[in-house]
């Protein structure tokens, strides 16, 4: 038989074999193409959004990259891979695996194997993963319209059920890092208190600790609507308080949350717990609009108004240089820094975490303290001057800027 029909028969077993219901996964190796350090693909089915995908893993020397496809694309770029690009793949379904070879001299070889042990296909691997927020039973996520009374979460809220589990595991691994257990939590600009509850929620009902947790807002509604949900729940120790971050008064906080407290909202939160000592502080900055007024004064004239002529650079500058100097001023307090994202940009935009983890003297991060402030300060004031900024919120509510 010719090349072309080997080729052909084995695209057709996939595309069966996925049609069926029985395909497992593919593997394609031995690399021929121009793409720098690619080495293999992988593809496996996946479900997103209850709708079947093939799911591509590009593993290259260093790192992998997944790109997900509706199934009909995915079968055409597999074929197209198996044709042009590498050497040997292999099909494996729930009964046989079937191998394509390039041999030398352009021969092309098919063979097949019996699987001995049942595999199953990959999409039944794929089901919802374990949460740590378990629904059922949950009265605070039926309150919220996350889930029914029998703990099934609604369709159109399984993106906000997954942000919420996301948002605990992230926040489980970073009270890792504090040295005794959280005893006081403030939430900072709660709004619906998804998050809220969800921590009180694992606090005392997964790592059974009795933590006292307020949620800070400034809308009476929702303040109402909160604290009304949580006595309904039974959470005695969640309170939610009306008023504005700026204004709140300081009690001992070991764990600061901000999410999404928009604008300036983020450095009153860090002002306020970095006041309190706070062990952990976790910010989800919005809207940095008082930077980009700032940089919006001076475009014509900084280092980067080839940059910032174009509105979307301009607003991807302003929150990069707002969270950074939020960072070094951290720092300066003696916090340890972090930036990251945490959920997909899918799902929200605003999906940049800043984290501050306190210190201890003996932190070798700690030490020295003197130079490094005086460090940062200068960092802070040739940024300012860089990007055209006459002044950062947090900077000035500590004074920071009278000390250059
Ligand atoms: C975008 S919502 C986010 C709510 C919640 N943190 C979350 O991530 O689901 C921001 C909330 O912060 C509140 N907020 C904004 N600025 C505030 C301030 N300065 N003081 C108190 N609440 C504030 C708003 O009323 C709103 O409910």
């Amino acid at each position: 038989m010719s090349n072309q029909v080997y080729l052909q028969q084995f695209k057709d077993q996939l595309s069966e074999s996925i049609t069926a219901g029985v395909f497992v996964k593919i593997s394609m190796g031995n690399y021929q193409g121009n793409e720098k350090e690619l080495k293999n693909i992988y593809v496996r089915l996946v479900e997103i959004k209850r709708t079947a995908m093939l799911s591509f893993t590009y593993r290259y020397k260093t790192r992998d990259i997944i790109k997900n496809f509706p199934i009909t694309e995915g079968i055409t770029l597999m074929g197209n891979f198996i044709s042009n690009d590498f050497r040997i793949a292999t099909l494996f379904t729930t009964e046989k695996e079937v191998i394509l070879e390039h041999g030398k001299k352009q021969l092309i070889a098919l063979r097949e194997k019996k699987v001995k042990t049942a595999v199953q296909p990959t999409l039944a691997h794929n089901k919802e993963k374990k949460r740590i927020i378990v629904p059922a039973g949950k009265t605070y996520l039926q309150e919220l319209r996350i889930s029914d009374a029998d703990g099934n979460v609604f369709k159109n809220a399984q993106d906000k059920y997954r942000q919420i589990n996301q948002y605990i595991e992230i926040l489980s691994s970073l009270m890792r890092e504090l040295p005794g257990e959280v005893n006081n939590v403030v939430d900072m600009g709660s709004g619906k208190g998804y998050l809220t509850f969800a921590l009180y929620d694992y606090l005392h009902h997964v790592l059974n600790q009795n933590a006292k947790i307020t949620g800070l807002e400034y809308r009476e509604d929702l303040v109402a609507l909160c604290n009304r949900i949580a006595e309904s729940s039974g959470f005695d120790k969640l309170d939610f308080v009306q008023g504005t971050i700026a204004d709140y008064a300081l009690e001992s906080i070991d764990l600061l949350i901000a999410l999404h407290a928009c604008d300036t909202a983020t450095d009153d939160a860090i002002y306020k717990g970095i006041l309190a000592n706070a062990g952990l502080i976790v910010v989800a900055p919005c809207c940095h609009k008082q930077i980009r007024r700032e940089m919006e004064k001076n475009k014509s004239k900084n280092e980067i108004s080839f940059l910032t002529k174009y509105g979307i650079f301009m607003e991807r500058q302003a929150e990069m240089v707002t969270d950074g100097i939020r960072a070094l001023i951290m720092e300066y307090f003696g916090y340890k820094t972090k930036v990251f994202e945490f959920i997909s940009d899918a799902h929200t935009p605003k999906n940049v975490l800043v984290v501050g983890v306190k210190t201890s003297g003996s932190d070798t991060f700690a030490k020295d303290g003197d130079a490094r402030k005086a460090e940062i300060k200068q960092k802070i004031l040739e940024s300012k001057a860089y990007f055209g900024i006459g002044y950062h919120h947090l900077e000035r509510l500590f004074g920071l800027d009278k000390l250059y």
